[in-house]
């Protein structure tokens, strides 16, 4: 089953007086426990339909269907929910916060999602979310003194603390040498499949592909194949 899917999804931006078509109707359907690739040239429009998808910014026309609901049809309210709860995102930084140690990135996260938990639950969440990004041991470290590599993973654990439902990645491993890119990207699949995550993220480096389970090429606002 499908647990997300983008519907003829168009985007206009105006540049003063001329109107600019970046999308022109974007068709995708994203499956849970899989990982799907946007690949295609720069300035194809794969960050505008990713932000679209995760509600950072509106379609201009189009559906994006997540658990059977329209999101385009949503109030700004009930959009900025699922984003906390039910989204998590990873950009090509890891955009952690520098005086924060790495469990305060993950607590953070946490007090920002709105979750259920109980302050006990937190804390074993986070100590699990550690082990599995292989962080444990520098949960009391600051973002200064780890390695790229290890920063985004950290991003990662961050991104999925509170157990989204979708994984929204924008070239996750553009800032890093080819080792550790391969690292992050075992990493993001051994999440996606575990957690059963749908992750959906932006790449332009080939060697990430064997990583995922579908490869989507953009070409001028269009799915090419
Ligand atoms: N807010 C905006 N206003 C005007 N034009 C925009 C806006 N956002 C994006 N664009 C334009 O839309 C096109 C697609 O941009 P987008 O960032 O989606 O490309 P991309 O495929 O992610 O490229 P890259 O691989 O370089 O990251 C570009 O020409 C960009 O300049
Ligand atoms: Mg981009």
């Amino acid at each position: 089953m499908s647990a997300f899917i983008i519907d003829e999804v168009k985007k206009t931006f105006s540049n003063g007086e001329v109107e600019e078509e970046i999308l022109k109707g974007v068709n995708l359907s994203l499956k849970e426990g899989e990982i799907t690739a946007l690949i295609g040239p720069s300035g194809s429009g794969k960050s505008t339909i990713l932000t679209i998808a995760a509600g950072l910014q509106k379609a201009s026309t189009g559906e994006i269907m997540f658990d059977g609901k329209d999101m385009t049809r949503m109030s700004q309210e009930e959009v900025r929910h699922i984003r906390a709860t039910d989204f998590g995102f990873v950009f090509q930084s890891s955009h952690l916060v520098p005086f924060l140690t790495v469990e305060e990135q993950l607590q953070l996260m946490l007090d920002v999602s709105e979750t259920k938990m109980s302050k006990k639950e937190q804390t074993n969440a986070i100590e699990e979310m550690l082990k599995l990004v292989e962080m444990e041991h520098r949960k009391e470290s600051y973002p200064s003194s780890l390695s790229g590599g290890e920063r985004q993973r950290v991003a990662i654990a961050r991104a999925i603390i509170h157990r989204p439902k979708i994984l929204f990645a924008d070239e996750p491993t553009a800032s890093l040498d080819t080792k550790r890119s391969k690292g992050v990207m075992e990493l993001l699949q051994e999440l996606t499949r575990t957690l059963k995550l749908t992750t959906l993220m932006v790449t332009h480096d080939e060697e990430m592909l064997p990583y995922v389970d579908r490869v989507i090429t953009m070409r001028d606002g269009y799915i090419v194949e």
